[in-house]
């Protein structure tokens, strides 16, 4: 069975949530772990959490919400996130520098209180960074403590290195099936030991079916790209992920 590292949840994007978890299921899904990270969507991936078994969370505030980010809103996460046992880590969170680095301050002043609080509370932390890579590194390093998974990875074979050193795993999705992706070169180098896999799902969706609306149940597209890559077994990567996400998110 797989887990889905990281995907959205809304209604805004699938007209029958419950049709969605019963598909992962038929897909060999077991758990699927949905980001929330605006204030809304922390709200409704909650209420996912409550309402469904296979549906855990990871709440945060994405760097492109720090704008609106107050003192009272980082006092709103901690108790959302100790108030539910179905929260298993802080994200996403991190720097996004793709619009421009005009707030690039306040993007990582509200990234290192959300690592602070990730150091708290023992849990791990989902990483979002975009155009942002050096800075990014530099935080992380400032919380040695603190490890996650570098969601959406696609940097180079020595940043892949960095992030592993530092006792990060990386979030390989729907990209590494898309023709013109050089991550394979980054698959080949480092094998299946700091591996999770993810779709980001309702974006990024792998082949056979980009351009449509992805969803968790394509997680075994992935699986079978990794596979072809490293001339192994869908089963073993499909085990050997799935390990990897269980340790890092304490799951059963
Ligand atoms: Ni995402």
């Amino acid at each position: 069975m797989y887990i889905d590292t990281h995907c959205h949840l809304s209604k805004e994007d699938y007209e029958n949530i419950a049709l969605v978890i019963k598909e992962n299921r038929e897909s060999g899904i077991e758990k699927i772990i949905v980001s929330g990270c605006t204030k809304d969507s922390i709200l409704e991936s909650l209420e996912y959490a409550k309402n469904y078994d296979d549906v855990y969370v990871t709440i945060g505030y994405h760097p492109s919400e720090v704008n609106d980010i107050t003192e009272e809103d980082l006092l709103l996460l901690e108790s959302q996130i100790t108030s539910s046992s179905k929260v298993v880590g802080i994200g996403e969170i991190g720097l996004d520098y793709h619009y421009g680095k005009k707030n690039k301050e306040l993007q990582k002043e509200i990234f290192r209180k959300q690592l602070a609080l990730a150091e708290k509370l023992s849990l791990p932390v989902v990483i979002h960074t975009r155009d942002a890579t050096e800075d990014t590194i530099s935080v992380l390093k400032e919380f040695p403590n603190v490890k996650g998974d570098i969601h959406c990875f696609s940097g180079s074979v020595e940043t892949a290195r960095i992030y592993i050193q530092m006792g990060y795993v990386l979030g390989i999705g729907g990209v590494v099936t898309f023709q013109n992706s050089n991550l394979y070169k980054v698959i080949e180098e480092i094998g299946l030991s700091s591996i999770v896999l993810e779709t980001d799902a309702p974006y990024l969706t792998p082949v056979p079916y980009r351009g449509k609306q992805n969803s968790s149940k394509y997680i075994p597209y992935i699986a079978k790209k990794l596979s072809e890559i490293l001339n192994i077994s869908v089963e073993e990567v499909e085990k050997t992920t799935t390990l990897n996400a269980k340790e890092l998110f304490d799951l059963d």
